[in-house]
């Protein structure tokens, strides 16, 4: 079978994975496409660059559009990153006839509905495996290993660098401002680390993996994103003291009401196992009513793991290509005609009405009946509490203190009845500063 020929734009660190593990398992990669896989041509601002990875083994160009219109050129793997260049270059290249291979989930989780059907239009694959949890195959277990099921509920640990801080500032019992700066030092986090540690990178992959679970358009702009920046050290450790940890997690459930899409710092048990996933890995937990639950662990970023997605999508589409279009799993698992009505039936809700449970802690007055009048509106809103902690006045304020920390966990309850309690209780004298509320998951 003639060979794929495959064109890069952009060689930094995931392309040059790409090339180096393409070169590496050849023969192996190969036997498993039924036909050759080679990288003929790498567009990269940075040629010398470029050309210090490739050698004489690929013509390097400036200019990703000469590798577009390259007619030998079957498939275009897009590294640029960005909603900005890189979606042109993608609907160009889909215009272009190219099969496209992306690790790039804003552009998806923004733009995929435009994308996939322009694909669809031009019977060219889109496929993403690697922007979703890096060398984790999560995007083929939804799509396809779990294809049985209904799926009920996602709860992911999807972005390294907030899972690195978190990890640090629990072991450390460091502030974050200080474990983020660690992290950029060691290289964990970006110069401009806004995407991870406001969630906004967790969000969108939520969203993909939103749609592709529950047969709906991808809908990020619908999406609750609350990072990790207000984190404070304090409840990472009340929560220890709890059995719980904290973990900034990528959930997406289905209720009767309509799909939960949210990234928040959850507290997770510490019996969990996902709880116990430290430092920049990735984890995914997926619970669907045939299967039972299902964890999914490993690198979420870097080279090779990245390059390992990369390369799995290259396959598929090399075992594919030529084959009938009815044949191909739908990039969003479910037909294209299905998700615009599935979308309207099943909305994404709003965060007033989604149903979780609640840590909440609070700077209060050390005296007779705070704790009744907490829990007295805590119980006229419905809200039943699960547990209840309270710190030495000494141990907050120092002898004499006249303050203390009360700790309170919840059982389930609305988000918008939770907002009306906090609303007055944060009203009354004896709260002495802003109530923190932290979401908690038990994930069973
Ligand atoms: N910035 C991401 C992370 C990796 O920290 O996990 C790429 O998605």
């Amino acid at each position: 079978m003639k060979p794929i020929q495959v064109g890069l734009l952009g060689i930094g660190t995931v392309g040059s994975g790409v090339f180096n593990v393409l070169q590496r398992n050849h023969d192996e990669i190969r036997r498993r496409a039924g036909r050759d896989i080679a990288v003929t041509m790498v567009a990269d601002l940075d040629e010398t660059r470029a050309r210090a990875v490739v050698g004489d083994q690929a013509a390097v160009v400036k200019d990703a559009r000469e590798v577009i219109a390259n007619p030998d050129i079957d498939v275009v793997i897009e590294l640029i990153g960005g909603y900005g260049v890189a979606k042109t270059l993608v609907l160009e290249a889909i215009a272009a006839g190219k099969h496209v291979v992306t690790a790039n989930k804003a552009l998806l989780a923004v733009h995929g509905s435009e994308i996939f059907k322009a694909a669809a239009d031009k019977g060219v694959m889109v496929a993403y495996e690697a922007a979703v949890a890096g060398g984790i195959p999560i995007i083929k277990a939804l799509r396809e290993g779990l294809t049985a099921n209904q799926i009920q509920w996602i709860a992911g640990i999807i972005n390294g660098t907030t899972n690195f801080i978190l990890s640090e500032m629990r072991d450390k019992g460091l502030d974050f401002d200080v474990v983020l700066k660690e992290a950029q030092r060691l290289g964990y986090a970006e110069a401009d680390p806004t995407f991870d540690i406001e969630g906004v990178d967790a969000a969108h992959k939520a969203t993909l993996m939103s749609a592709i679970a529950f047969g709906v358009p991808v809908q990020f702009d619908k999406a609750y994103v609350e990072g990790i920046t207000k984190l404070s050290s304090i409840d990472i450790r009340y929560a220890e003291q709890l059995g719980y940890r904290i973990k900034l997690l990528g959930i997406t459930k289905r209720t009767d009401k309509g799909i939960e899409l949210r990234v928040h710092p959850s507290l997770v048990p510490a019996k969990r196992l996902i709880a116990n996933v430290e430092g920049a890995m990735n984890a995914v937990v997926v619970h669907g009513d045939a299967v039972g639950t299902t964890l999914y662990y490993g690198k979420g970023a870097g080279s090779e793991p990245t390059a390992s997605a990369v390369i799995a999508d290259l396959v598929d589409i090399a075992r594919l290509e030529g084959a009938d279009v009815a044949h191909r799993v739908p990039p969003l698992a479910f037909q294209s005609s299905t998700l615009r009505e599935a979308g309207q039936e099943l909305p994404v809700l709003p965060m007033a009405d989604i149903t979780t449970s609640y840590y909440l802690r609070m700077r209060v007055a050390d005296e007779a009946g705070v704790l009744a009048k907490v829990t007295g509106l805590l119980a006229g809103a419905g809200i039943s509490i699960d547990a209840v902690l309270q710190r030495e006045a000494d141990e907050i304020g120092g002898e004499g203190s006249t303050q203390t920390d009360l700790i309170i966990l919840t059982h389930e309850t609305r988000e918008g009845d939770m907002d009306k309690a906090l609303a007055e209780i944060q009203g009354l004298p004896t709260v002495l500063a802003p109530i923190t509320r932290i979401r908690k998951e038990e994930l069973n």
